[in-house]
């Protein structure tokens, strides 16, 4: 795993649209995986500044976002669907046919979930999956004691994320109770994946999933077995890393490291 230790907020979200800026120019159809919450709307506001001044072109790009609200229909204001709508599509030049967001209110949730992973292999695959981490270390919904080698689901959330997640909504009773969310395993196709976190909050489970044991109790854990991960964190979601000197010199040296590996 890469480890980017920005300053800031705004550094880690520049860092983490810089990446998926650079993918895009590189490959202008790459299929992308997309998270929703608090943590990437920074990185979306970059990447809608860099359409908006720089011409980064979206036209081509296909994106499946990671989960939904089971239940919430996409117009839902709390729907991920929405945000999604909000806080990017609605700003650049995607194709709506090409923007796949779970769809909360399938009456067949499980023909539904098998259609999702069949579209993302029809795709060709994702070429970059963004990710964010819940307090309890789950990527996507993958909640603790989630298989390692799930497939998109219905999965039951926990107290925790109901609780951290009660902030969007006017009372917790309101907080859907289950999600649409791909699994640990289709995360884990995806050919590179980049988390971002940030905050104290996040310090804990930042060092357990990055320098702690594989564990299905941290489904992000399992990002350990992926070859292409690169992890942006502020100063603060990196406070409790143990290697964090080794991180920022192998930043500060990359040019050579890159030459060295390969990429
Ligand atoms: C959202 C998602 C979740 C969030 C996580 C962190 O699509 O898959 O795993 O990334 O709950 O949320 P925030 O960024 O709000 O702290």
């Amino acid at each position: 795993m890469e480890i980017i230790i920005a300053r800031d907020y705004e550094e880690m979200s520049k860092i983490s649209a810089d990446i998926i800026a650079s993918q895009i120019r590189k490959k202008h159809d790459s299929v992308l995986g997309l998270a929703t919450g608090d943590t990437p709307l920074g990185t979306y506001k970059e990447l809608l500044r860099l359409h908006r001044e720089e011409g980064l072109d979206f036209s081509k790009i296909k994106s499946f976002n990671l989960d939904e609200y089971h239940g919430l229909a996409p117009l839902h204001p709390n729907s991920y669907n929405f945000f999604m709508q909000e806080h990017l599509f609605k700003h650049i030049n995607t194709i709506p046919a090409n923007e796949f967001v779970p769809q909360g209110n399938t009456e067949d949730p499980e023909e539904f979930c098998a259609w999702y992973e069949r579209k993302i292999q029809e795709a060709g695959g994702i070429d970059l999956q963004v990710l964010g981490i819940g307090r309890d270390g789950h990527i996507a919904f993958n909640e603790p004691g989630s298989s390692l080698a799930s497939r998109t689901r219905v999965k039951a959330l926990v107290r925790k994320t109901i609780e951290d997640n009660a902030r969007f909504f006017s009372s917790i009773d309101e907080v859907p109770r289950f999600a649409i969310t791909m699994g640990v395993g289709t995360i884990l196709d995806a050919r590179r994946i980049l988390l971002v976190a940030n905050g104290q909050k996040k310090a804990e489970v930042c060092a357990q999933f990055i320098e702690g044991p594989v564990t299905s109790q941290i489904t992000a854990s399992a990002l350990q077995l992926h070859s292409h991960v690169t992890v942006v964190l502020d100063e603060e979601a990196a406070s409790k890393l143990q290697r964090k000197d080794y991180y920022n010199w192998v930043r500060d040296n990359k040019q050579l490291v890159h030459k060295k590996i390969g990429r």
